[in-house]
């Protein structure tokens, strides 16, 4: 994105990215990122589509930037079936983003319908059938990053796992060997002993023998 889009995005942009509403999203984790991060992926992209097909509109960027308005304490009680209800958070969105930024139907609409098809609204603008096609590849994107983020964690951590057991064999192969060593050197120093014993006691034999020898030629 060059420099004059990036600023012209965030002309239309910047009263709802300094909120402090906004800025609380940062802390609620979306597709394995930030809410907040997810909703300026989805609206950047919706502005550049919108833009270059010619169809740019104000209400576009800004209806895509808080389509996902919503925290996740509200969806404590959303469980259907035992999965995150998706039905009720467009919703909740759009009404958030009323009190906050006061939509206009365009707007409500496309954040209503940007679960399409999923049960819903439908969309009924322009703006709605892109913010709804943008926000499923910009989903599938950051799901399959956060996927491969978390296979290779997987992945790293089992191989640190592997080398770390790796190191306690070689140590305890190392201490095994030094023990062995020590041994043999116990074992050396016993024999060279052993054999100086035998050697004194054979030259006392022999003195022995000599002594009653000479006696008897007496
Ligand atoms: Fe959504
Ligand atoms: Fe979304």
């Amino acid at each position: 994105m060059s420099k004059k889009t990036r600023l012209r995005f965030d002309e239309v942009a910047c009263d709802i990215l300094e909120s402090n509403d906004f800025q609380a999203l940062k802390m609620e984790i979306h597709h394995g990122t930030s809410r907040y991060d997810h909703l300026v992926r989805v609206a950047k992209m919706t502005y550049r589509i919108t833009k270059y097909t010619s169809r740019y509109n104000r209400d576009y960027t800004r209806a895509a930037l808080l389509h996902d308005f919503y925290y996740d304490y509200e969806m404590d009680d959303m469980i259907w079936f035992g999965v995150f209800d998706y039905r009720r958070h467009p919703r909740i969105s759009a009404e958030r983003a009323d009190v906050h930024f006061d939509l206009n139907k365009r707007q409500k609409n496309m954040i209503e319908s940007h679960m399409f098809p999923f049960p819903g609204r439908v969309p009924r603008n322009y703006g709605s059938l892109v913010l709804m096609m943008v926000d499923k590849i910009v989903a599938t994107y950051e799901v399959g990053r956060w996927g491969v983020m978390r296979v290779t964690r997987i992945a790293a951590m089992k191989t640190a796992k592997s080398t770390q057991n790796g190191v306690k064999k070689a140590v305890k192969g190392t201490r095994n060997g030094a023990k062995k060593v020590a041994i043999k050197a116990r074992n050396t120093k016993n024999r060279v002993k052993n054999s100086k014993v035998m050697q004194k006691r054979a030259v006392r034999k022999a003195q022995k023998l000599s002594e009653i020898e000479k006696k008897g030629e007496k």
